[in-house]
């Protein structure tokens, strides 16, 4: 029970910076003396320094003999700093609990390892569960070489998000756009597609006073140079690092932009249910290959957490790539008819046995709206 109650406070910390690390894991530490927090520490921005460092560095007196709650497995190579194992083996912390085990391979098990091997009592596997939820994006990074994929969208009743004209300002009330920003801030980017950009001229920051210094990578899916000098996102280029995905050449490069060509030789498999017409959805050359940019994400910007949020094109063809780990519904008590823009396009399913499943995770209450949280089964 003192140990759930202990690694509980080292999960509230590492939470802190989440959105912040990336490529590094979210990670939070408390050192315990006489049974009172002795010390504590999390991820710094930008994934240093460690969150075991950190903690060590915030205790004054002895820390002979105390226990070190971390919510991952302490680090034992050499990277950019050096390993966090022979720090806490430095200190006289004499026993070490561990949430999760690091599944990066320099790792995984070496550290807890090098531990005993010292002589410290290391107990592992105290909410070991939460530790993996709080980090998906880096446990998704480090098993599918990919982010974790989260669509946030705003609809109606009847799922529309647009009405044919494209008018989506605004489908859900302020509280609920106010806790998008705090999403979004959660999260290491946010991607939309062009026609979304081209409609709304959206700024996608956080625009919350306090969040106003944290600003997600902003990425556009936009193969024919849709982005141009006038919009919102090109106008704050210069303060928000913002990509442009696209597969071919960028001729009219816009200053402060990024450019991540996809360019993918091999014909992708598409996530088909069979039970899919034949005819719905063959691979087009033209299209931005979302498998191999969703792999860029991670090996080029170092990407582990993307908020797509839309427009529906864009959602509808990263759900047949297998591509959305959770769908975040934030939903309105308007409707707008069948003749407005759906969340998701035409899948071409015969059978509902052959549907794409969601399982519910969490309902937000809010007064006018509802948000639901759906993972993948
Ligand atoms: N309610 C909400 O939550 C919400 C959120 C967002 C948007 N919206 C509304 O939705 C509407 C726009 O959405 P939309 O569904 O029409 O478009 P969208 O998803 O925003 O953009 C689709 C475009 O992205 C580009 N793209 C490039 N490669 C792609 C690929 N591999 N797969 C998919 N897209 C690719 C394509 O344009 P190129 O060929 O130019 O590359 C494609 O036409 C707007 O009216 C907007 O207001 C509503």
């Amino acid at each position: 029970m003192i140990d759930n109650y202990f690694m509980s406070i080292a999960l509230k910390l590492a939470e802190k910076t989440l959105g912040n690390v990336a490529p590094n894991p979210a990670v939070g530490c408390v050192i315990v003396k006489d049974g009172m927090v002795a010390g504590e520490g999390y991820t710094g921005i930008g994934g240093r320094p460690h969150a075991e460092v950190a903690a060590l560095q915030s205790i004054k007196g002895s820390i002979h003999g105390a226990t070190m709650y971390v919510t991952l497995e302490p680090c034992c190579h050499y990277g950019v700093t050096g390993p966090c194992t022979v720090e806490i083996i430095r200190s006289g912390i004499k026993r070490v609990v561990i949430a999760a085990v690091d599944p990066d391979k320099r790792v995984s098990g070496s550290g807890i390892k090098a531990l005993e091997e010292a002589g410290i009592a290391v107990k592992q596997g105290i909410m070991q569960e939460e530790a993996e939820k709080l980090n998906t994006g880096f446990f998704t990074a480090k098993k599918l070489h990919r982010p974790f994929i989260a669509c946030k969208i705003a609809t109606t009743l009847d799922g529309k998000i647009a009405t044919f004209t494209g008018d989506s300002k605004w489908i859900t009330s302020e509280s609920t756009r106010n806790w998008v920003h705090e999403l979004r801030a959660k999260y290491d980017a946010i991607m939309i597609g062009s026609n979304t950009l081209i409609n709304d001229d959206p700024v996608l920051t956080c625009r919350l006073p306090r969040l106003e210094n944290k600003f997600p990578i902003r990425l556009i899916v936009d193969s024919q140079e849709r982005l141009k000098e006038k919009h919102n996102i090109a106008r704050t280029a210069d303060k928000v690092t913002t990509w442009v995905i696209t597969n071919k050449e960028v001729e009219k490069k816009i200053k402060s932009i990024n450019y991540l060509i996809v360019n993918s030789n091999d014909k992708p498999i598409l996530a088909c249910k069979s039970g899919m017409t034949s005819n719905q959805e063959e691979y087009s050359a033209d299209k931005i290959c979302l498998k191999d940019m969703a792999l860029k994400l991670v090996s080029e910007i170092g990407i582990t957490r993307l908020l797509v949020e839309g427009g529906g094109v864009l959602i509808t063809e990263l759900l047949k790539y297998d591509l959305i780990d959770r769908l975040i519904i934030c939903r309105s008590g308007k409707i707008l008819g069948n003749d407005s823009t759906p969340f998701i396009g035409n899948l071409g399913i015969q059978s509902i046995n052959n549907c794409y499943q969601f399982k519910k995770v969490e309902v937000v209450d809010f007064d006018e709206d509802i948000v639901e949280v759906w993972n993948k089964l």
